[in-house]
């Protein structure tokens, strides 16, 4: 255990607005993302029957609009005005914005209402302070019966960030797990663990990257 934490100098100050932060940072780039499905959202969804879907922190669509070409419902979420719009764009690009619903939500203050089989919560992390032991149980509470909660986060620095490597924005699985604060009756824990992949670095070397998950399956 590490007795202090460094502020690393990318840090935005503690105060910044959340909403304008990522604006800005959509703002930044035509596209930040890549626009590929999450991978091991993919491989979760290829064992699902289409039903509705809560993405939280779609950013672009990437996952929205792979979801929405193979059946789903998607009710995509974002803080970002920009990113919602581009998702949109995505959305109509691909045929299937009749199966895409945007809102806008800073999900810290206002959650969005109803039951979804599926809730994904693909890198929902932030720069910013983003209370997951706040979030997280609300998403679970957003699973409908017999539906699921999917949480993949970074669980380590990719090698090139210049992070810590012990940076307590990345949580092992069981932290997420007991930030989402599952009633042990009501759910069984499908996935727990960690993931790996390979990505390319800024740089343009390749580097590896660890995905948290957690899968819950809701009784
Ligand atoms: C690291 S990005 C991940 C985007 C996408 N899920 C993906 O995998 O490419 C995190 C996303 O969460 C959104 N976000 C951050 N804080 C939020 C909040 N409080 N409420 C809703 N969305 C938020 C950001 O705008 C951003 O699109």
């Amino acid at each position: 255990m590490t007795g202090h934490h460094h502020q690393h100098h990318q840090d935005p100050p503690a105060d910044t607005d959340p909403a304008r932060f990522w604006d800005e940072r959509y703002g930044q780039a035509e596209r930040i993302w890549s626009g590929r499905v999450n991978p091991v959202l993919a491989e979760v969804a290829a064992d699902l029957p289409p039903g509705t879907v809560l993405d939280l922190g779609s950013g672009e669509g990437g996952d929205a609009v792979w979801l929405a070409t193979r059946g789903w419902h998607v009710t995509a979420v974002d803080i970002s005005t920009v990113a919602l719009e581009r998702l949109a764009v995505e959305a109509a690009r691909a045929g299937v914005a009749d199966r895409i619903t945007t809102a806008r939500h800073d999900v810290t203050r206002d959650f969005p209402a109803g039951r979804f089989d599926l809730v994904s919560a693909q890198f929902f992390q932030s720069p910013l302070v983003l209370p997951r032991e706040q979030v997280l149980p609300r998403a679970a509470g957003a699973v409908a019966p017999g539906g699921r909660l999917l949480v993949v986060e970074h669980g380590a620095p990719p090698p090139w960030s210049g992070l810590d490597a012990d940076d307590p924005r990345f949580a092992s699985p069981e932290r997420i797990l007991a930030a989402i604060d599952l009633d042990p009756d009501g759910w069984r824990i499908e996935r727990l663990g960690a993931a790996r992949r390979t990505a390319t670095g800024p740089d343009g070397h390749p580097g590896e990257l660890v995905d948290h998950v957690v899968l819950a399956h809701r009784r």
